[in-house]
């Protein structure tokens, strides 16, 4: 697999397509915006500029990187020589559900649709396809070119050779990839959401505060950051979202969002990407 097609530029596809470009893929990211995806390549400047500072990167090796991404606005044109195709827009079936049907006609009948999705089924999204067994779920972590982990989601259909292919392909990109099945949350949405929701509802009801729970989890757990913080570092709007999707998935009240985090949501406080959530940001 050579030509990696990147579908949204936004935190997690500017990651992706940073770490596939480091690792000597061609790689067309394509985004519906010119200007976010400009903004794309400007902040995968950046952050091949702080591994160029660190020395863990040459500055022959962030400009061999840089060629290797072209920017594309249309789906057309940016899948047509796609080996593989990773999927990372908004968080939103009806959206991602257009997304492939599209990228099953424009994509060569060999190549693999991947979703960087953190919680929508992947067996739900390959059915809208004519090629279930070469659709799969390639969940990485933010930020990208910092975490190891590549959750590998086999769907229902997914076959053996596909999953195969994308976990060697992820260790290609020095990441260690785990092989998971399509339940609600996978592995790492199920664990961590449930945490993250207890420490909203800990606040919520009033037993400590956002510096003491965070300063409990980091400090006592050794996590690297608080539960409170990450939920801002995710973006309180997409914690809701698949805490929903446990709830309606298992149809359990123990994943039901705290009151808190819906209110929230609603009223615009989705963390750092909007300048607030249970911290400030400038
Ligand atoms: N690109 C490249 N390098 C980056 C980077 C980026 N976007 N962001 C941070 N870094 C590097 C820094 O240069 C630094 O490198 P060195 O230690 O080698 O100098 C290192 O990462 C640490 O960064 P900082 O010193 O700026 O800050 P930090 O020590 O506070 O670490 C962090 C930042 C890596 C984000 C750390 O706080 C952390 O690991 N947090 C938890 C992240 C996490 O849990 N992510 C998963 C979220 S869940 C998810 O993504 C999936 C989902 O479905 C919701």
């Amino acid at each position: 697999m050579k030509n990696i097609s990147v579908i949204g530029s936004g935190t997690m596809g500017n990651g992706i397509a940073h770490v596939f470009a480091q690792h000597s893929y061609l790689v067309n990211l394509i985004d519906i915006n010119q200007i976010a995806l400009d903004k794309a390549i400007q902040t995968i400047t950046k952050n091949l500029d702080r591994q160029v500072a660190k020395g863990t990167l040459t500055e022959e090796q962030k400009s061999a990187t840089l060629k290797n991404i072209t920017r594309h606005t249309s789906i057309e044109d940016g899948v047509k020589t796609a080996d593989l195709i990773v999927e990372a827009a908004t968080e939103n079936i009806d959206l991602k559900l257009k997304i492939f049907r599209e990228l099953d006609e424009f994509s060569p009948t060999e190549a693999i649709l991947a979703s960087n999705t953190s919680s929508i089924s992947i067996t739900q999204i390959a059915a809208i396809t004519g090629r279930g067994d070469k659709v799969i779920g390639m969940h990485f972590m933010n930020p990208v070119p910092v975490m190891k982990l590549v959750e590998v989601i086999r769907g229902y259909q997914t076959s053996d050779e596909t999953t195969q292919k994308i976990m060697s392909l992820s260790e290609s990109l020095e990441k260690i990839p785990v092989e998971v099945n399509d339940y609600p949350g996978f592995v790492a949405n199920r664990i961590l959401m449930p945490m993250i929701n207890e420490a909203i509802y800990t606040l919520y009801e009033g037993v400590a505060g956002v510096y003491e729970i965070d300063t409990v989890m980091k400090l006592g757990m050794a996590h690297p950051m608080g539960p409170l913080q990450l939920a801002d570092f995710i973006g309180l709007d997409v914690c809701l979202a698949i805490l929903k999707v446990l709830n309606t998935g298992f149809g359990n009240p123990k994943y039901a969002p705290c009151p808190l985090l819906v209110n929230m949501v609603a009223a615009g406080y989705k963390g750092a990407k909007t300048g607030e959530g249970f911290y400030k940001y400038t």
